[in-house]
């Protein structure tokens, strides 16, 4: 298993969820348990935090960081589009809080054979729940070159999606595309070299489409927002950590057409934005844990 996952802006989170006492709040992607450990601490001594998250190694680690609070902490492996569910299951109507920290963990990162990592070999899967049926190989090998580049235009952003989808299909001819480092090759090799820059690999953007697509993430996290706020108590609040502009425009597009300012859609109303600016890292952070570089933070209250 890989380092620890070191959890990001967490007393911007802690202070935007004003955690205190007696609370219950929901921590719908526990990963390693970083948030939410901060959040039983803060609540103590009667808190209860309910924690989710669809990937067994990352609820492994975080049954052993919370283990002091086994007693105030209940955890579900699930999809968190599933929260409507769960609370219901649980007789809970209300709750205080709810966090979205959305994304990889470095427990899913570095751990090889996920192949979510374009530095180290592994066999291309990229599936956040292991449980779950189509992986990054089965995408690669099966999709229609139409479909790849447009997946890959529309979750990656890349402008050489159509070049890397037509080498993608042209390889595959000769053999199926197995492993991480097999496709990364393949798409460096598409994109022209005056626009490999060193900083970044080539790869990332078509990666990071893949990864998207096989978890469903976009889907699951507006489904997510448009049910999770309902079980939010007048006052309680939603915070949300984005890593990638995808993402972010839909918590900010779903916040604003849940808030006052969306009223004219007459859906308008039920939230209050309480970050009008995502809050990022400070410099320090980002020293300390560069992987929380493109971390947003946004928050909204129900009114
Ligand atoms: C960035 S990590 C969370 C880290 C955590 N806040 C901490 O402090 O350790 C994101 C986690 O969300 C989980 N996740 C992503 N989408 C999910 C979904 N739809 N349902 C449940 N868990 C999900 C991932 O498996 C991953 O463990």
């Amino acid at each position: 298993m890989g380092s620890r996952h070191i959890p990001v802006l967490v007393e911007e989170v802690i202070s935007l969820l004003r955690c205190e006492p007696h609370q219950i709040y929901v921590d719908a992607t526990l990963g390693g348990g970083g948030h939410a450990l901060e959040i039983l601490r803060r609540t103590a001594p009667d808190g209860i935090l309910i924690g989710m998250d669809w990937d067994e190694d990352a609820l492994c680690e975080a049954r052993e960081a919370l283990k002091p609070f086994e007693n105030r902490t209940m955890i579900f492996r699930e999809n968190f589009v599933r929260m409507p569910d769960i609370l219901n299951s649980l007789k809970i109507k209300r709750v205080d809080g709810i966090l979205l920290d959305v994304g990889l963990s470095s427990i899913q990162l570095e751990e090889k054979d996920r192949g979510f990592s374009l530095k180290s070999e592994g066999p291309l899967d990229m599936r956040m729940d292991q449980r779950a049926g189509v992986s990054a190989a089965d995408l690669v090998n099966q999709l229609s070159e139409a479909d790849l580049a447009e997946t890959i235009y529309c979750y990656g952003e890349e402008r050489w999606s159509r070049r890397i989808a037509k080498a993608i299909v042209e390889e595959r001819k000769r053999g199926s595309i197995e492993t991480t480092q097999a496709l990364r090759k393949i798409v460096c090799q598409a994109i022209p070299r005056r626009f490999h820059f060193r900083r970044i690999d080539p790869a990332t953007k078509t990666f990071q489409a893949l990864r998207i697509r096989v978890n469903n993430e976009l889907e699951n996290l507006r489904q997510v927002l448009e049910s999770g706020w309902t079980f939010l108590r007048e006052g309680g609040r939603l915070c949300v950590i984005s890593f990638h502009s995808l993402e972010d425009r839909i918590v900010k597009e779903t916040f604003r057409r849940l808030s006052k300012e969306g009223e004219g859609s007459g859906l308008g109303g039920v939230l209050r934005i309480v970050t009008k600016r995502p809050v990022t890292p400070s410099e320090e952070e980002q020293m300390r844990n560069p992987r929380c570089r493109s971390a947003k933070l946004r928050c909204a209250e129900r009114i």
